[in-house]
């Protein structure tokens, strides 16, 4: 493990640390699909690599089965992943998906031995608490419905550094909950809004709580979610003057900053391409969380 825990351990990297993906798409091997509580999550084996870095996301196709009879889906559908083991030249990659439409509902149905297509490592992943607030040495990682996925991996990436962490994660409801096996940690609390499980309310009162407490000024908190979540995030957090970054979704057609159609407003006016400049974004650069069409 290097110093920058979010950074891949592999392969050729970007001026910003970020690693290169490979050009174009390849195919990799499904090697499992599993229920976890209202979700699933997939696992394929990458031959190429690079191991990704937490936060960072991959636009996947199932090779059949894609814009089958009616067309759809027809492109290419982003996930972050949600955890990765590289084995030599080949990285064993976790996905957590909610199927919410033809796209979802197709890689919730993949089976062993089936093949995806995998466009990545894409976009700019977390960072380390002391690149966001020097001093800073801990981490809130606050989660909200199928948006926990990169966190795990974060999770993941942040222990293995020594870096304290705190989880908390927030569901709707029972069917839409789910990925809790990818977080196998102490530090962890959790909300749901129908009370089947932990606190009976919003993930984001207990940020309110534990931003409260004496140690908050040395952590920063990484957020993904759906956008109220987001924004409510970024206020709570701008209001007691603690860093954040954000891991937002937009509608993504192509993943690599081609088609514009991933534009999110910037604080300071104009724009910025999530694919590229995202998905992980500084609370503070942001005018609102709150994106069209971002979360589902
Ligand atoms: C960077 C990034 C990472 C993501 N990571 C995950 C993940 O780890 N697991 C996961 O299950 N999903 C993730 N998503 C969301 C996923 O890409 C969408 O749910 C998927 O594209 C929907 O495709 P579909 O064909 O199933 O449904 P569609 O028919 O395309 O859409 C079904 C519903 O989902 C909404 N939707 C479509 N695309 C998006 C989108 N990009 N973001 C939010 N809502 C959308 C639509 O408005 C519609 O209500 C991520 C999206 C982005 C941009
Ligand atoms: S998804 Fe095409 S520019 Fe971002």
């Amino acid at each position: 493990m290097s110093g920058k825990p979010g950074i891949a351990e592999q392969g050729p990297t970007l001026d910003d640390g970020r690693p290169l993906a490979p050009f174009g798409r390849r195919a990799c091997r499904v090697t499992r699909n599993i229920a976890s509580g209202g979700y699933r999550i997939f696992s394929a084996v990458d031959p190429e690599g690079p191991d990704p870095a937490a936060g960072q996301f991959y636009m996947l196709a199932a090779e059949s089965g894609w814009a089958a009879e009616d067309g759809r889906p027809y492109l290419a559908r982003a996930f972050s992943v949600a955890d990765s083991d590289p084995e030599g030249d080949r990285v064993r990659l976790d996905f957590l998906v909610q199927g919410v439409g033809p796209g979802t509902g197709r890689l919730c149905s993949l089976q062993e031995g089936e093949r995806l297509w995998v466009h990545g490592p894409l976009g700019r992943p977390f960072g380390v608490p002391r690149e966001a607030v020097p001093g800073a040495h801990g981490a809130i990682l606050v989660g909200g419905g199928i948006g926990i996925a990169p966190l795990a991996l974060w999770r993941r990436r942040l222990a293995a550094a020594g870096v304290p962490t705190r989880v908390l994660l927030g569901f709707r409801d029972r069917e839409r909950s789910g990925g809790l096996d990818l977080f196998r940690c102490s530090e962890l609390k959790v909300a749901s809004e129908d009370g089947h499980q932990g606190h009976r309310g919003y993930v984001t009162e207990l940020l309110e709580v534990m931003l409260r407490g004496d140690d908050a000024d040395g952590a920063v908190v990484y957020a993904c979610g759906p956008p109220a979540m987001l924004e409510a995030v970024r206020l709570l957090c701008a209001e007691r003057g603690v860093a954040c970054e954000l891991a937002m979704e937009a509608p993504m057609a192509c993943g690599f900053g081609a088609c514009f159609g991933c534009a999110v407003p910037l604080a300071e006016g104009g724009y910025m391409r999530l694919c590229v400049d995202g998905p992980v974004v500084r609370g503070a650069d942001l005018a609102t969380a709150l994106v069209p069409g971002g979360g589902h």
